[in-house]
């Protein structure tokens, strides 16, 4: 996982439970002197750990722990990449395109990023059929940045995992429901 996405999760950590929280994590699960450089690559392992750590001391499960993360990086991420926005219409259009155009984009500014498969489709006005697949099945994460999008817009969104790839299958599917403010 790029350095980016641990950045994002040291800020949220530091802006939530404090710096001493974040050092302690750190010792915890990381190399000793270990900094995250947003375009290096970093074991899974231990984002995962810290983020199961982070459930512990929130008495969250971990899914929601993963939402909470997910929700900030949107915001995160955005604010990174300044003008990655501006393609965008609204919540619909960026939902549709986070393959073609978001990680696209992401595709030529990081070296070998581990992207997620995700296609999407406008089923009809307001609803959208997702498909997520990874094999770092961070399909809750996904859920996170999706709510993160739609706070931006002021767009209210609703989301039905209709079958899941912690249940096994090959890929998640994910109702969205929104309405366009
Ligand atoms: C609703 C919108 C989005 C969704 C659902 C989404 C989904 C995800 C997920 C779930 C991951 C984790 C990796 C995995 O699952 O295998 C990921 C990685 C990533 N995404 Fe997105 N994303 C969205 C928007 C964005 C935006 C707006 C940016 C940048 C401006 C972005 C940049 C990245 C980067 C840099 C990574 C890390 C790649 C790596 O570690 O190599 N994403 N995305």
């Amino acid at each position: 996982m790029k350095g980016v996405v641990f950045r994002g999760l040291e800020a949220l950590v530091i802006e939530t439970q404090g710096m001493a929280a974040w050092e302690g994590l750190l010792d915890k699960h990381a190399p000793e002197d270990r900094v995250y450089i947003s375009a290096q690559s970093y074991p899974d392992e231990e984002l995962f750990a810290m983020a199961k750590d982070v459930a512990d001391i929130l008495e969250k499960p971990f899914v929601d722990v993963l939402r909470i993360f997910g929700e900030y990086l949107f915001g995160y991420l955005t604010e990174k990449h300044a003008g990655m926005l501006q393609q965008f219409s609204g919540f619909q259009s960026l939902i549709l395109g986070i393959d073609s155009v978001i990680h696209a984009e992401v595709a030529k500014l990081y070296h070998e990023p581990n992207l997620p498969l995700i296609s999407s489709e406008l089923i009809k006005p307001g609803c959208i059929l997702l498909k997520y697949s990874s094999c770092r099945k961070l399909c809750f994460c996904a859920e996170g940045l999706i709510y993160g999008a739609g706070s931006h817009y002021g767009v209210n969104t609703q989301i039905e995992h209709q079958q899941c790839m912690h249940d096994g299958y090959d890929h998640c599917r994910l109702l969205l429901t929104f309405e366009e403010g």
